[in-house]
């Protein structure tokens, strides 16, 4: 039997594809009605990362509708901090809450439960078994440094300051729950792979805010570490990494972190992006997702700009960050028809 290609992971393997294979953050979420309508049904989010044949659907609805060339888990970045034992809950309308780590007195109470992502592991199986065999399986993680924020500030914050003021008093204690984020996620990973991911995304949303010195330290070594633990057990791990609003930092960034693939925000320039970063390395991004909200000639002119900047090398067609909940349907249909020429 011949076996199909999978588009997206020919990409991660360093071959340029036209049209480029095409997948969005968070494409499994608000913006979908028959997302709401789970969701409903189901409540808890929490809850609902937890319940494999629910997770399963929900991972597969986008997919179905647009025919991307990805599907990724539906999951959360947050599951890591609930799996250490910190308790973990999400408010309607605003976003996640944590019971906040004031001191390493808290940090020493955080104790591995893996047993607790068990069902993540079984969604994954579920998926696998059901998708078109073209399309690659997604598994994923936030870097440690992005969970640890959340870990710190019990919530998102505008530029996550509780946890770089931790990190300035604390680095010793700040250290050991790195270590320990490492650790985890390093066998998160490996663990979706082994259930059934066909490669992973680590999302380092808050990598931004850090000045270079701390960047280096809480971002790039361990994204590093945590990387070269999931290659000791799985040599050929394919990983994108997403360091959202690092800028100019990126060429320090491919230089130390092995990665297969860089995710690019909106707010980076593709051709200065094209220039620092090598082309064994491939490209991700980078629609502005407000553009995709406003649709009509300016989505054109959008997707054309990073169609013409990016196609002669290995590059995956993405959002810049996750997909807004107003996104209309209809503008999300007009990106996919101009991308792949329709
Ligand atoms: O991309 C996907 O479709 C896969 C699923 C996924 C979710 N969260 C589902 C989700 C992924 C990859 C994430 C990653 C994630 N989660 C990140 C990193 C990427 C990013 O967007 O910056 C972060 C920082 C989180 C933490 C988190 N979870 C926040 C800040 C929020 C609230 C804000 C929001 O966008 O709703 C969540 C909730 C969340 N995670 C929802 C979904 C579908 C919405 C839950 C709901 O109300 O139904």
């Amino acid at each position: 039997m011949q076996s199909v290609t999978k588009p997206l992971l020919d990409v991660l393997r360093g071959e340029t594809r036209l049209p480029p294979p095409i997948w969005l953050m968070r494409q499994a979420g608000r913006y979908l009605p028959e997302y709401r309508a789970v969701r409903e049904r189901a409540g808890d989010f929490l809850k609902l990362c937890l319940m494999p044949e629910l997770a399963a659907e929900i991972t597969l609805q986008p997919v179905r509708r647009f025919s991307f060339d990805a599907a990724i888990l539906f999951s959360d970045i947050l599951l890591i901090p609930y799996a250490l034992g910190q308790r973990v809950w999400f408010v309607e309308g605003e976003g996640p809450r944590l019971e906040p780590i004031g001191d390493a007195n808290d940090l020493a109470r955080l104790e591995e439960r893996s047993d607790l992502l068990v069902p993540v592991y079984e969604a994954l199986a579920r998926i696998k078994a059901s998708l078109p065999p073209e399309v690659t399986l997604l598994g994923f993680c936030g870097a440690p440094w992005t969970v640890a924020s959340y870990m710190i500030a019990g919530q998102g914050t505008p530029d996550q300051s509780p946890a770089r003021l931790f990190a300035y008093r604390n680095p010793e204690a700040f250290a050991g729950l790195m270590d320990t984020l490492v650790e985890s996620s390093a066998r998160h990973l490996v663990r979706q792979l082994r259930a059934g991911a066909d490669a992973v995304q680590v999302f380092d949303t808050w990598a931004g805010v850090l000045p270079p010195d701390e960047l280096w330290r809480w971002c790039i070594v361990p994204t590093r570490r945590m990387i070269t633990m999931l290659r000791t057990e799985i040599a050929d791990a394919k990983v994108i990494a997403f360091p959202r609003g690092i800028g100019a930092a990126i060429r320090r960034y491919v230089d130390s972190v092995p990665l297969d693939a860089l995710g690019l925000d909106w707010m980076i320039d593709l051709d200065f992006a094209c220039q620092q970063v090598g082309r064994h390395i491939a490209l991700q991004g980078n629609l502005d997702p407000l553009v995709l909200v406003a649709g009509g000639g300016a989505l054109d002119r959008a997707v054309d700009e990073i169609l013409e900047h990016s196609c002669a090398r290995p590059f995956i067609f993405n959002l810049g960050h996750g997909i807004l909940p107003q996104t209309p349907l209809a503008h999300v249909e007009q990106m996919l028809a101009r991308v792949r020429g329709k």
